[in-house]
């Protein structure tokens, strides 16, 4: 059977162009990159067909808000990859891809899409399609990292994921930024705890918690950061007591002025802050840039293992942030190309990949994967439990 074709809406933005770049290295398909700019796909289609010595990239305008572009663009596509910062338009593009019979993978960090997509649910069901939604760095692979616990540990008590994130020369200003500045003014902090889900009312500084990061990192305060995806965990892992994102500061000003301005503009007018804190993000990480730079996921998890308790301590890191979501993304895309990605409904790439292959696949595309599993004597060391 031939390669199905993907589409790329976004295919030529920070993580769009890697993504393009991987599924070249890593998979036959031909590929289908639009946007907004037809010059600028077509220029990024012609590097790529020269690099790669085949035409296997082809550039078309499209624009969510137009429906009638999204169908002439991705005619004959299996699979529709959204990585543009179009969660707005989720419903008109969701609905799109049902019309030409197209699978889903969305990288977009915009929450109010899911209410869209699940409106949409009996349809993608009844269609056969496989929905995939917020595949990424984060959201994307902390709900994975606990379902990786749980296959090296019998019965998971605690998985904590943290992340920093921290991008050479700051946030680029590209339209992905007013997404991310409008998601943290309006993202929810909590953490699962004792069985029920704990969330706080400010900025959840009560449940503020250290970890210390390897690659050079250190020890950083984090926030614990509600993602959808972790919401349904512990009904996924019973055993599980304990569990939450957690996500370090990016720099002094963005943690004591930044997050508490951003905390304050989601709760008044919120979409006349948004430039403003986007702008705010992009200069103070600009400015403030320090090294080390890159992306980090630490899993911090305790369970048991063979009738002893165990600490199992995972790290991926990548020096490029946006190479690193764009790797989760394609080891994803490369599990529903063989199949086992592939599945019909709805779903958070989170629950969907299988783990352990998810790991592999990303660490041969150069991701570094550190893993500890230890004995644990009394309490564990990192929750206390
Ligand atoms: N899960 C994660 O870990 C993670 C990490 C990073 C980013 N993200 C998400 O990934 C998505 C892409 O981020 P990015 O930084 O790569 O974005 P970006 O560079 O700002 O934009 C990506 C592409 O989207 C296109 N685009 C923007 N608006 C469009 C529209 N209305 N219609 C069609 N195309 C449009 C842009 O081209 P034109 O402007 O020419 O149209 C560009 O090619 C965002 O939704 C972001 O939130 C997720």
């Amino acid at each position: 059977m031939d390669t199905p074709t993907i589409g790329i809406l976004g295919g030529y933005g920070n993580v769009g162009r890697h993504v393009v770049r991987l599924l070249l290295q890593h998979t036959g398909a031909p590929l289908v990159v639009a946007g907004r700019h037809i010059l600028r796909a077509r220029e990024f289609a012609r590097e790529c067909n020269r690099q790669v010595g085949d035409e296997r990239v082809c550039a078309a305008y499209a624009h969510p808000a137009e429906p009638g572009s999204l169908r002439h663009a991705f005619e004959g596509a299996q699979l529709l990859l959204l990585a543009s910062p179009t969660g707005r338009f989720a419903e008109q593009t969701a609905r799109a891809a049902l019309d030409l019979s197209c699978d889903w993978l969305d990288v977009q960090f915009y929450t109010p899409k899911l209410e869209a997509l699940h409106r949409l649910r009996a349809r993608i069901e009844g269609a056969g399609r496989c929905f995939v939604t917020d595949a990424g760095f984060a959201p994307g692979l902390p709900a994975l990292l606990v379902r990786y616990a749980a296959t090296q540990l019998e019965a998971v008590e605690t998985a904590n994921v943290f992340a920093v994130l921290s991008p050479q020369g700051g946030f680029p200003k590209t339209p992905s930024l007013y997404e991310f500045a409008r998601e943290l003014m309006r993202c929810r902090y909590g953490a699962y705890r004792d069985g029920v889900w704990r969330f706080s009312s400010g900025l959840g500084l009560g449940e503020a918690r250290q970890s210390e990061f390897g690659f050079g990192f250190g020890a950083r305060t984090c926030l614990p950061l509600m993602l959808e995806e972790m919401r349904a965990l512990p009904q996924m892992l019973p055993s599980l007591q304990e569990t939450g994102f957690y996500i370090a500061g990016f720099n002094w000003f963005v943690d004591w002025v930044g997050a508490p301005l951003l905390y304050l503009a989601g709760k008044m007018l919120p979409t006349l802050w948004v430039r403003p804190m986007a702008n705010l993000l992009h200069w103070t990480t600009r400015l403030l840039a320090t090294p080390p730079f890159g992306a980090i996921l630490r899993l911090e998890s305790h369970g048991w293992r063979e009738g002893r308790r165990y600490n199992l301590v995972l790290q991926l890191y990548h020096p490029d942030p946006y190479l690193f979501t764009a790797i989760a993304v394609v080891a994803g895309v490369l599990q529903y190309l063989r199949g086992e990605g592939r599945k019909t409904g709805l779903w958070f790439a989170g629950h969907l990949y299988e783990p352990v292959g998810m790991l592999h696949a990303m660490r041969q595309m150069g991701v570094q994967v550190q893993e500890q599993l230890s004995p644990i004597q009394g309490a564990c060391p990192f929750c206390g439990r």
